[in-house]
């Protein structure tokens, strides 16, 4: 039987370099569930057939390389298309539908069948692996997460006020945590991360204590 930890928490929280650098360290693979709902969408564009869609989600692999993640379709690298502002639009409406989430649920358990797993989304530890093996939850200030949002979107030539990022970080926050369906929660049985005052580094290393101490690898 294999091993999953999740990692669940809010948008630019860190949970997905957390998820790149134990899932490095551990030697473990990843699974980056976000892109699947981006995928989902970006299939939608071109497909209605949602058999076809399915079957598309299910050739999709993920890679790690120069510390972020590669989103691999039939071995093209597709990543680019997922991180437009049209795809992330679309993945937050599909996301929120009970079929979307019915088709994927399947689609993501299948990637700890053949692998150690690192899942990273927002309802990992509570609807897609209720018995990971260790359960975080990643959190932060919306202003520190605003700030990271800022730093990465500048980094890509993109102008951006910083005080409309926190309100655009605090209402999605709202809508996730609210949402009827796999909303963003913390389980009980997870472990509290907050990165408002730590760099990737020592989060890195909590993170790593925790799975010491707990004995599963
Ligand atoms: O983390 P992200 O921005 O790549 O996620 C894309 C969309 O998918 C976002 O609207 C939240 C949604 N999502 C979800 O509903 N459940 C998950 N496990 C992961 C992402």
């Amino acid at each position: 039987m294999n091993k999953v930890i999740t990692i669940d928490g809010p948008s630019a929280s860190g949970k997905g370099t957390l998820a790149i650098l134990l899932a490095e360290r551990l030697n473990w693979k990843i699974l980056d569930s976000g892109a699947l709902y981006r995928a989902f969408a970006y299939f939608s564009i071109s497909e209605n057939d949602q058999k076809l869609i399915e079957q598309n989600l299910r050739k999709i692999s993920f890679n790690i390389a120069d510390n972020s993640i590669q989103v691999l379709f039939e071995n093209e690298d597709i990543s680019g298309h997922l991180r437009t502002e049209e795809t992330a639009i679309q993945a937050s409406k599909i996301s929120s539908l009970p079929s979307t989430r019915e088709i994927l649920l399947p689609i993501q358990r299948f990637f700890s069948e053949t692998s150690n797993l690192i899942a990273d989304g927002r309802d990992m530890g509570s609807v897609v692996f209720p018995n990971a093996n260790f359960k975080f939850f990643l959190d932060a200030a919306p202003e520190v997460r605003a700030k990271r949002r800022y730093l990465e979107l500048q980094k890509r030539g993109q102008e951006v006020n910083m005080h409309d990022l926190i309100n655009d970080i605090v209402e999605r926050d709202k809508k996730d945590r609210t949402r009827e369906l796999s909303p963003l929660i913390k389980t009980e049985d997870s472990i509290l991360l907050d990165s408002t005052n730590l760099n990737q580094e020592s989060i890195l290393a909590e993170a790593l204590q925790h799975i010491k101490e707990r004995n599963i690898l």
